[in-house]
This record gives C-alpha cells, structure tokens and sequence, in this order.
C-alpha cells in the first residue's frame, strides 16, 4: 500500500518534472514520478525531437533516473498530463515499467486536481512477457 504522504510527494514530483517537459512540438507536457524500493522518489518528463520519434516519454526518463540511482524495483509510480482525458502510459511504456514492477504494482494517474484513477500493472499489461519468461 502507499501511503498518503508518499503519494502527495509522488504528486507533487511528477508535476514538477512536467513542469520541465520538452515538448515543443506536441505541446503536451508529461510528468512521471518513480516511488523506488529504496524510498526514493525519481521524476521523469517526456523530452521530445525534430526528429518526431525519437522523442521519449516521461516513464522512460523516470525509469532512467531510477536506474541511475542504483535501484531496481518499482514500488509505485504517478503519471500526470493536462486534458481531460487519462494520461495513462503508452504500450512501449508499460512494457517499460514491467522490467521493474510486479504485477500488483500500482499506476496512478493524475491530472492538474489530482490523482483520477489507479490501476495495477497487470491490468494496463495483462499476460504480459517479462525477465521470468526468458530461458535460463
Ligand atoms: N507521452 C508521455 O510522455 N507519456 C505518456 O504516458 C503518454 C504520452 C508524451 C509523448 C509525447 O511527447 C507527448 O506525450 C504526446 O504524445
């Protein structure tokens, strides 16, 4: 479970690295924020390109930082884009987090109220294939 405080400071991270975002061409702005298994908390943006794509999503410069870090495990993790709609993680980006996380993990997302909705990893990613699926 993740506590309220953890998730107010997850909040509060992934909007200021939306604040960050590059996404001149898009004009969409995305914030992630990794709440790891060591406690900390790693922010990502999406960072976009001339050449349309190879730009990267917010997840995946999250996932890079933690990585960066030293930790390996996603306790949690918080997306938040403007719009009415969901920003939930796209397909490259939730196989992404499956490298990290178990399926229970949660994926919060938000917009500028706040956290709208919360699904688990194996609900974006169902059946999917991860490290265990690999010979030995
Ligand atoms: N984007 C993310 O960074 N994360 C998501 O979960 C959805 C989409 C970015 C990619 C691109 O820079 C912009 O949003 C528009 O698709």
């Amino acid at each position: 479970m993740t506590a309220d405080t953890e998730l107010d400071a997850l909040f509060a991270a992934a909007q200021a690295a939306q604040g960050q975002a590059y996404a001149p061409y898009s004009r969409f702005t995305v914030g992630a924020a990794i709440l790891a298994e060591d406690g900390r908390i790693y922010p990502g943006c999406n960072v976009e390109n001339a050449a349309y794509p190879v730009g990267a999503c917010a997840e995946a410069g999250a996932i890079s930082a933690m990585v960066a870090g030293g930790a390996r495990a996603i306790r949690a993790i918080l997306v938040i884009g403007d719009g009415a709609e969901l920003v939930t993680p796209c397909g490259a980006c939730r196989q992404r987090i499956r490298e990290f996380a178990a399926p229970e993990t949660p994926i919060l997302i938000a917009g500028p109220d706040g956290i709208r909705a919360r699904f688990s990893l194996a609900e974006l990613l169902p059946a999917s294939f991860g490290p265990a699926n690999l010979p030995k």
